[in-house]
């Protein structure tokens, strides 16, 4: 029975109640049981009643992560509930990022679809999977802007781009949390890495990051700002070193911008035994020290360490802590909890929830796949297959058929048996009318034994077109899971080149949790379709694109470089003193040996590759025809506080019913410190029938142009702004329009 006083009782959803509940609880606990609030302990393994009994029953565990057995989580939750002396419930911590039974997309691809609403019922579905196992709590999303491919873990993210990131970032916490956080079916969100941890150097994971104060305000912060506006619960520090203090113990980041200048009032956790390893950063001498340095930064709970447990009771009784700042803490935990709804249900009954894998799961899932596909390249159009004109398909590759590797990373509690593989996919698409033959060709997408090739070419000779499933495994990204080389790996491109060489038209399908180097394929291959790791439905998903049930309308949320020197390479860059032009620019080969160094434009490029990226941020082809023309903006001068609209015609010039994501790009021209040569202010999937014309509007408020200047501080200055629509960040539809300052 919950021990809570009667007279106690409240209204989760009404904060002067929570804030007299808090504050009672607070009154009544001891020293210890407000530190074990602060104490998150990992749970998996072993049988977890029995190894956690003992500091539940004492009241000092406040949360657990990595158990995911409904029966066990209740009988945990009964202990902390019935058998401790405040009767705290316990808040159930797992790593759901993309899915859960049901995996979705990786963030990377969801990114793709451009779809807030889509992500949004997306992790609601997650949400829904995890609370019937009795997670409360899940550790996403993780919105680190990712301008590195090379780091695993842009796999998790939302791509480059601070607005987009942002955009996805509320619809993650609004899915998670739902509408009614106290609903079955919602749990807890958490936005991480706070902050800068995509910035690593070299895009080697756990790598220092170095970001100057203004870049940390403009690029990194929005989407956490946006999470913190979304009424996201918790935060999660970074492992990373931001601008020598780590981000684990940096008051600047937990204090200054978030309590003090954002109001956030939840809790933030630690990562996984970061607070220990600020140690191993050189920032503190011993654990003690490290408790003290992150408890005073404001880290409120510690995930799977015990330098809170071990050495805050000390320091309190020493008096480097107060008391007021445990309570601070402890309070922040509390509300979560209260908020959650934990003290009236904090026993899950599987039962009140919708079945795992569901019709609504798995059409999510296929659906979000869908839109996160992107058609990079289409010669020919070659793409969608003409069934009835199809006698034979070859497919080939080693990730036609591989149900696990589909899923990408963190899938802890993802349901290898519910993937339908693309294989699996086109079979039954195709069943009947056309002959499917499939080669492997590599045991993985690392294998250099290329004896299977020779049947790959014969299959492919003998077809109409070959369909070739290349990429990356999952364990190829993630966390911890950074590459050096972003190429495909293995003799991948040399099977390309093999089967091009038949003359059968190929179709490339790449699975991958990252942008990919494939500068050495795109010439050997008629269509390149970029899939991400699609999820437990990604085989039909891509069969629908290849086969045309739905035209392509994914977009990429990162950019994708010629060669992995070029990183970092993204669309919002500088202008710089120097912008390279096309006339300026010559390539290495095309070196005179006796010309003068000043002879080559003098601008900011690698003399061996171009400057632009392969595939710019944004870009997605689509199987129907989209013309923009006639791009306006409302009026030609705004005054700060005011509005304006600016749009585009936007027109399906062909038979195809299809969906594009149109985009508003701004320049602000002159600023006091310089600003990025584009950034993504509006992005809108609109739908058009065969024919159909449409304007799209985008309503822009000077706020929407703000940016941190050298003051640190907001500001919105008067002067010009170009503003482009297009379907890609390099749409040459422009316009102009001014601030003019009131008089
Ligand atoms: C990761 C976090 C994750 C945590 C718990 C850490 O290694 O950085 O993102 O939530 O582990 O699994």
């Amino acid at each position: 029975m919950n021990k809570m006083h009667p007279d106690l009782a409240y209204h989760h959803n009404d904060p002067g109640s929570i804030e007299t509940r808090v504050r009672a609880l607070l009154d009544q606990m001891t020293l210890a049981e407000k530190i074990g609030q602060m104490c998150q302990v990992n749970a998996s393994g072993g049988s977890a009643p029995d190894y956690l009994g003992g500091r539940l029953r004492d009241g000092t565990i406040g949360s657990v992560l990595n158990i995911v057995d409904v029966d066990e989580v209740n009988e945990l939750q009964r202990i902390a509930v019935e058998e401790s002396r405040m009767g705290i419930p316990l808040l159930v911590g797992r790593d759901v990022i993309h899915g859960f039974q049901t995996v979705l997309p990786i963030p990377l691809g969801q990114a793709a679809t451009w779809n807030p609403e889509l992500v949004r019922e997306g992790a609601r579905v997650a949400a829904q999977e995890a609370a019937r196992a009795g997670i409360n709590w899940t550790f996403a999303p993780m919105i680190d802007i990712a301008r590195d491919p090379r780091w695993g873990r842009i796999a998790e993210s939302l791509g480059e781009c601070p607005m987009l990131g942002s955009a996805l970032a509320s619809a993650m916490v609004e899915g998670f949390q739902g509408n009614d956080p106290t609903d079955a079916g919602s749990i807890a969100a958490c936005a991480k890495h706070f902050a800068g941890y995509g910035a690593a150097e070299s895009g080697r994971d756990y790598a220092t990051t170095n970001i100057p104060e203004t870049e940390l305000r403009n690029v990194y912060l929005p989407p956490f700002k946006a999470a913190v506006d979304a009424g996201v619960m918790t935060l999660m520090t970074s492992f990373s070193d931001l601008n020598g203090v780590p981000a684990t113990g940096n008051e600047f980041l937990l204090r200054q911008v978030l309590r003090d200048e954002w109001r956030f009032d939840g809790f933030v956790v630690s990562d996984w035994d970061s607070i220990r390893q600020l140690q191993v950063h050189g920032l503190t001498e011993d654990d003690r020290a490290s408790a003290l340095e992150a408890a005073t930064a404001g880290v409120d709970m510690e995930m799977a360490g015990d330098t809170f447990i071990n050495h805050l009771e000390g320091l309190v009784n020493e008096g480097r802590i107060t008391m007021h700042a445990i309570d601070t803490a402890v309070g922040n935990i509390l509300r979560v909890k209260f908020r959650l709804g934990l003290f009236e249900r904090p026993f899950t009954d599987p039962d009140e929830l919708l079945p795992s894998a569901n019709g609504w799961a798995l059409e999510t899932a296929r659906l979000t796949a869908q839109q996160s596909i992107v058609l990079l390249q289409n010669e020919n159009s070659v793409l969608p297959l003409q069934e009835h004109s199809l006698k034979s398909v070859a497919v080939i590759g080693p990730l036609a058929d591989a149900p696990y590797q589909q899923l990408g990373t963190w899938i802890f509690d993802g349901d290898v048996d519910l993937s339908i593989t693309p294989l699996q996919a086109i079979q039954s698409h195709a069943a009947g009318s056309t002959e499917i033959r499939y080669e492997r060709a590599m045991e993985t997408s690392r294998s250099r034994v290329s004896e299977a090739f020779d049947n790959a070419v014969r299959i492919a000779a003998d077809a109409d077109v070959a369909v070739l499933f290349l990429g990356e495994e999952s364990i190829l990204s993630g966390e911890a899971h950074s590459r050096a080389d972003i190429s495909l790996p293995g003799d991948q491109a040399e099977l390309v080149r093999r089967v091009h060489a038949t003359g059968t038209p190929v179709v490339a399908v790449i699975l991958a949790g990252r942008p990919l180097t494939l500068t050495n394929i795109v010439d050997h291959v008629d269509a390149l379709l970029f899939a991400w790791h699609p999820g437990s439905m990604g085989g039909p998903a891509i069969a629908d694109i290849l086969f045309g049930v739905d035209s392509p309308s994914g977009k990429l949320p990162a950019t994708f470089p010629r060669v992995v020197g070029q990183v970092p390479i993204y669309y919002s860059h500088k202008n710089t003193g120097k912008p390279p032009s096309r006339e300026t620019v010559v390539h290495i080969d095309d070196i005179d040996t006796h010309a003068e160094q000043t002879s080559f434009g003098m601008s900011a490029f690698h003399l061996d590759t171009c400057f632009t990226p392969l595939f710019p941020f944004g870009h997605g082809l689509s199987y129907a025809q989209f013309e923009y023309r006639d791009i306006h903006t409302s009026r030609q001068e705004i005054h700060p506080g005011e509005t304006l609209t600016v749009s585009a015609v936007l027109a399906n010039t062909s038979d195809i019913a299809a969906d594009e994501v149109v985009q508003l790009y701004v320049r602000d021209l002159v600023a006091n410190i310089t600003r990025p040569v584009r950034e993504l202010k509006g992005f809108r999937r609109v739908r058009l029938e065969p024919g159909e014309t449409t304007t799209v509007e985008f309503e822009l408020h000077t706020d929407d142009l703000r940016f941190f200047g050298r003051d640190m501080r907001p500001v919105v200055e008067p002067g010009e702004f170009h503003a482009w629509i297009g379907g890609s960040s390099d749409t040459n539809l422009r316009t102009q329009f001014r601030i003019v300052a009131r008089q």
